[in-house]
């Protein structure tokens, strides 16, 4: 094919494409028997965004997303893609790509005819299949390997056949499950760069499920953080990080120190009084203690109870004289002196650092 037909079929394929979708569910419950996997969840995704559903094992993510992609139905309520409601729609025909943990690949296919599935289900022209096959692959950086079969290929590069073929149609919306969570660290932060490119290059409207909070922090424009069915907070990632709006959030991402403020008067005695009416604790990140020269006045003093080398940083356990127990992360960088168990620490901290929690 010359550079020229090539250039033609590219457009033409531009023109095909429906651009991308918002998402909305409105008050979508799931029942299964007396489990309610879904409790009158509401979320609005915007066309081109990227949410990641987030929450612990059976907080309904799964439900949540097979109801869009028309494996489930919802109790009541509805769910709509752009401005069509999908209840009665069947899964062939919401224009939805999906990614599960598990790559079902056709083993007896090779990679671009495991690619080229969707398209040819679509009835799309041979020389188009090809050129969309071959693209795809390419933003994938798998170019060399279409006449493989999945068998001879790595867990990643499997899991690359499947992203692919879940875009290769450029669906308006793209839905991915767990799809990362089987592989190694190494190979899954590649993949969520390439999740990332795909994003920005397609534009397509993304709902990400994961129950990995670093995971979610890195990828997402939104985060919807969930719990027993319901959607606990909805923030970009520096939001949900910095000012969780409850206990459950706060522990959920990232770790935490939960200060109460009631009982035992803890966060008076490390300097933070200045919670604000209603605050039933403050959640203080451990990246926000700080060490200070024991020669320094101020500050509160805590035993140091263990310490963890974390690579970059140093992870401390440390108990106050009140009692209550600290964790603490440090840059590698400080010029103090690492200190031993059972030695005593001056600490200090920013009252503006911690933030208050309602509930
Ligand atoms: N087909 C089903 N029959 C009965 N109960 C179900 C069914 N599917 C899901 N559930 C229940 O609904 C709840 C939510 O399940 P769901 O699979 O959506 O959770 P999840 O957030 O995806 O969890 P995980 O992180 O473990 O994948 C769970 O209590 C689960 O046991
Ligand atoms: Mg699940």
């Amino acid at each position: 094919m010359t550079s020229m037909s090539l250039m033609t079929v590219t457009s033409e394929i531009g023109a095909m494409t429906q651009g991308r979708a918002p998402i909305r569910f409105q008050n979508v419950s799931r029942a299964f028997g007396s489990v309610v996997a879904l409790d009158d969840f509401c979320l609005d995704v915007k066309a081109g965004e990227f949410v990641t559903l987030l929450g612990p094992s059976g907080s309904g993510k799964t439900t949540a997303l097979n109801i869009v992609a028309g494996f489930d139905r919802a109790t009541s309520g509805e769910v709509f893609i752009g401005e069509r409601a999908v209840g009665a729609l069947p899964p062939e025909r919401r224009n939805v790509g999906m990614v599960f943990q598990s790559f079902a690949l056709f083993p007896h296919m090779s990679v671009f005819e495991n690619v080229a599935f969707p398209l040819r289900m679509r009835k799309v022209a041979a020389y188009e299949v090809r050129a969309r096959v071959e693209r795809t692959l390419e933003m994938v950086q798998l170019g060399g390997y279409a006449g493989r079969r999945p068998g001879a290929l790595s867990g990643g590069q499997r899991q690359r056949v499947a992203l692919a073929r879940a875009v290769v149609a450029e669906p308006p919306v793209l839905l991915m499950d767990e799809s990362l969570s089987a592989l190694d660290l190494k190979l899954r932060e590649d993949l969520q760069e390439e999740v990332r490119r795909l994003h920005r290059t397609l534009g397509t409207t993304i709902i990400f499920v994961t129950h990995d909070q670093g995971e979610a922090l890195v990828l997402s424009d939104r985060i919807a953080l969930m719990n027993h069915g319901r959607l606990c907070q909805l923030d970009t990632p520096t939001t949900l990080y910095d000012r969780p709006a409850s206990r459950f959030v706060a522990d959920f991402i990232g770790r935490t120190n939960i200060v109460p403020i009631d009982a035992g008067d803890h966060a008076a005695a490390i300097g933070l009084s200045n919670a604000p009416d209603g605050a039933v604790a403050l959640s203080l990140r451990p990246e926000k203690l700080r060490r200070q020269p024991p020669a320094f006045g101020g500050g509160f003093e805590a035993i140091v109870q263990d310490v963890t080398f974390k690579g970059a940083a140093t992870e401390f356990r440390l108990q106050t004289a009140s009692g209550l127990s600290l964790r603490m992360s440090e840059a590698r960088a400080t010029a103090l002196a690492l200190p031993e168990i059972g030695q005593t620490v001056r600490l200090n901290v920013v009252p503006e650092d911690a933030t208050p929690l309602y509930e």
